[in-house]
């Protein structure tokens, strides 16, 4: 039997595509190689949204060279840097097979027969006005499955190749989301993670108005599934009625992904993302009332064009003020077409590291702080798998998304995966937290 292997990297739109990916090859007969060694078809999804991300890629695919020289294998390159590059890849590294961009995954079947019957490449990089995903092969993915409710973005944040690379919003259609969490809850799903590069604004282009929040009051009523979550939104489309869903819907877990960028109103104007400090802090207020116990994590930029000591300083302002539970944090980017890659007053490399480093330590103490204050507590866990390091402690997460061990000896651990149970937490890590069961 032949078989696939998938390297994925980039966003959790990029995990969810790959899975799917890999569930049409499980359909076509197809089974996951233990390695890349040991793969006939090799895939690499891409991600262009920094440099970082596509510098790694193309180290990838250098590696798989050489084992294309010892055997007849198909490498296919999909994502957004297959889309941004199409056939340059080609020119860059010739013995790549099939290049495709984020709206052609569907036909990954046809594309590996085209190679395997006529040896010729494949290059389909073309855009679709329709976003649908073949429900007849579907697999269970594991505790959390992840569901793409739309792809593309229409904000062009200045900095951002997304828009470029995966296209205008279009939503999937709700019947069909709806179908696929249904079947996949049958599967033994407990927890669904809803994804888009701006949920908010799922449905209006069709037409619909709060079309997300209706979608989570239509998911919440499916009996298997236990958790909701979603990601990502933006914050200048986080309407009341979504704050509000928080509180009304049981299901709905308090966490909430809000990307801020920075804290600084003359650079958030710069980078077009139509909200300000205060606007966003007000959202954060507002989040915490209805719901105490909200976890926010955000993303940030440091060192984008114009950004002095005085917007780094209310960055950090806005880091106390907010005290997130998590953050990730990026040094700006040039992308290639983004409005902000031509911006004057480029900071230097060795400022932007300087301004990581200062936000990372901090959020790092926030981070542990929050994690200690955990201690003590006893908080429902979603037990996902076993600890690959312990073999008597259970691994799972907390509503607010903590990853949380649990010590368990007392029975076959695996009889506990996809069961919410009870764990008094002993311990608040520096990423994690630390409990037992509660009878
Ligand atoms: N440079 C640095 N970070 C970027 N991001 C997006 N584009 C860039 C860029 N050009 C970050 C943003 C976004 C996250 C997914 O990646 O913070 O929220
Ligand atoms: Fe990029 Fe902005 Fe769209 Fe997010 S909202 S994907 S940062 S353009």
């Amino acid at each position: 039997m032949e078989s696939f292997y998938i390297e994925t990297y980039g966003c959790q739109m990029n995990e969810a595509d790959s899975e799917y990916m890999a569930s049409i090859l499980l359909s076509l007969g197809f089974e996951k190689a233990e390695s890349v060694k040991k793969a006939d078809i090799i895939l690499v999804n891409t991600c262009s949204i920094r440099d970082k991300a596509e510098k790694k890629v193309l180290s990838f695919v250098g590696r798989v060279k050489n084992i294309k020289y010892t055997r007849d294998v198909i490498l296919g390159v999909c994502g957004c840097v297959a889309k941004q590059e199409g056939e340059n890849l080609l020119n860059k590294a010739p013995y790549i097979d099939i290049v495709f961009g984020p709206h052609q995954i569907n036909r990954l079947p046809e594309f590996l027969n085209k190679v395997r019957n006529t040896g010729e490449k494949v290059i389909a990089i073309g855009d679709s006005n329709d976003y649908k995903r073949d429900l007849g092969t579907i697999y269970y993915p594991g505790v959390r499955a992840l569901i793409p409710i739309m792809q593309g973005c229409n904000n062009f944040c200045s900095y951002c190749i997304v828009p470029y690379v995966r296209g205008r919003e279009i939503s999937r259609n709700e019947n069909e989301i709806l179908d696929e969490i249904r079947r996949l809850g049958e599967l033994g799903v407990k927890e669904v993670m809803l994804l888009g590069q701006n949920v908010n604004s799922y449905g209006l282009d069709r037409g619909l108005k709060d079309g997300f929040v209706s979608l989570l009051e239509k998911v919440s009523k499916i009996e298997d599934i236990k958790r909701i979550r979603f990601t990502t939104s933006h914050p200048k489309d986080l309407t009341d009625k979504l704050i509000d869903a928080f509180s009304i819907l049981d299901k709905l877990c308090p966490h909430i992904h809000l990307p801020v960028q920075s804290g600084s109103n003359k650079i958030l104007s710069l980078m077009n993302r139509k909200y300000s400090r205060e606007e966003y802090l007000e959202k954060v207020d507002r989040l915490r009332k209805v719901c105490p116990e909200m976890s926010i994590t955000t993303d940030i930029i440091v060192g984008f064009p114009g950004e002095d000591e005085k917007d780094f300083q209310d960055t950090i302002d806005l880091y106390q003020k907010v005290r997130f539970d998590s953050a990730f944090s990026f040094k700006f980017s040039p992308r290639p077409g983004t409005k902000a890659s031509t911006m004057e007053n480029v900071v230097s490399e060795e400022v932007k590291q300087i301004r990581l480093e200062v936000l990372q330590t901090l959020q790092k103490e926030i981070t542990y702080e929050k994690n200690k204050q955990m201690e003590g507590r006893i908080l429902p866990v979603l037990i996902e798998g076993k600890n690959s390091k312990s073999h008597k402690e259970l691994v799972g997460r907390t509503p607010c998304f903590r990853v949380t061990n649990v010590m368990y000896d007392e029975g076959n651990l695996d009889d506990m995966i996809g069961k919410i149970v009870y764990v008094k937490i002993t311990k608040g890590l520096k990423n994690s937290l630390k409990g037992y069961l509660i009878k």
